[in-house]
């Protein structure tokens, strides 16, 4: 089975690389093929003939979507319209990487496949946009929503991840507040690469929510870091409110993950396994 994935450089992909058993998986980055431009997407994968194509491709900057809300809908929803019809053209599966920030976070349980999307801000949007061009013009398509990933690459979007920020400014030495009132599940992209394998591989197909299991917040996730790593900053919590960030985001954005275990496919493992195992990989223990 031949894979194709777009927006190669990023840290999901550099782990789906790894993931996609057979080594039959060829990464593009963005320098290589810019999504938005459909016609070099459709010559590259009419000579490519992939069986399945995955685009984790996204502008993901959550506040900068809001003033560049015209590139956050090219990238994350417009160029999946023209993606979605090549891999139809082509029979290939198209499988779309989106986010538990399609959801308004008005639920004080975890959100299931089926719950109705209502997003807060701009980059939520065009993610639920893009979810639809998918389905839209592509049936044979596998949408994946995750959570507050992070992984060994690091976001190039985000010019790293949660877990390198937080131990670089707690070495730093400065005083730090994080938010304890946006409750999600961190995401390790090591084990979610593997997962989304699985999920292709077994025939799964339409909306999944894949995340490692339980929940914190963001405060919780940075005190788990920070006791793992023997750490003892001058650290504290803070709210949404007080923090004022551009971008509005859900205050719980956990995902049920019910149609993984409808397929038979063991969970991902609980989010502190999970964020130990990145942390000795990374060599941080
Ligand atoms: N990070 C999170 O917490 C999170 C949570 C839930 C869902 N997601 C979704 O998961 C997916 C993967 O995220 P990630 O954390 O792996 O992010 P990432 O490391 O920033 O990867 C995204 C990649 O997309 C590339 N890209 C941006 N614009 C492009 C374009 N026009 N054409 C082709 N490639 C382009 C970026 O390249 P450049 O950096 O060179 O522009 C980057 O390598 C995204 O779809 C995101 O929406 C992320």
């Amino acid at each position: 089975m031949k894979t194709i994935i777009l927006g190669g450089g990023g840290q999901l992909a550099t782990d789906l690389q790894k993931s996609i058993a057979g080594g039959q998986a060829i990464a593009l980055t963005h320098a290589q093929l810019d999504v938005r431009n459909s016609d070099d997407v459709r010559r590259v994968l009419t000579t490519e003939e992939p069986n399945v194509v995955i685009n984790t491709a996204a502008f993901h900057h959550v506040d900068n979507c809001e003033d560049q809300w015209q590139l956050a809908f090219e990238v994350n929803a417009f160029a999946c319209r023209g993606l979605a019809a090549i891999c139809e053209d082509l029979g290939a599966t198209l499988v779309y990487i989106s986010t538990d920030y399609v959801f308004d976070g008005g639920q004080s349980v975890p959100y299931r496949e089926s719950d109705l999307p209502n997003p807060l801000s701009t980059y939520g949007a065009s993610k639920v946009a893009g979810e639809f061009f998918v389905r839209t013009y592509c049936p044979n398509h596998l949408i994946v929503r995750s959570s507050g990933l992070y992984g060994l690459a690091g976001a190039s979007g985000k010019g790293g991840n949660f877990v390198e920020t937080m131990i670089r400014l707690a070495k730093a030495g400065k005083p730090l507040r994080v938010v304890d009132d946006q409750i999600m599940a961190p995401t390790n992209t090591a084990e979610l690469s593997l997962k989304i394998a699985e999920v292709i591989r077994s025939g799964g197909r339409g909306i999944f929510h894949l995340t490692n299991q339980g929940s914190c917040s963001w405060y919780g996730y940075a005190a788990q870091i920070f006791e793992y790593l023997g750490l003892n900053p001058d650290f504290g919590p803070t709210t949404t409110e007080a923090y004022g960030l551009p971008a509005a985001r859900p205050r719980y954005s956990v995902l049920a993950n019910e149609r993984l275990a409808a397929l038979g496919v063991e969970p991902l493992s609980q989010w502190q396994e999970a964020l130990r195992r990145y942390l000795t990989d990374k060599g941080h223990l």
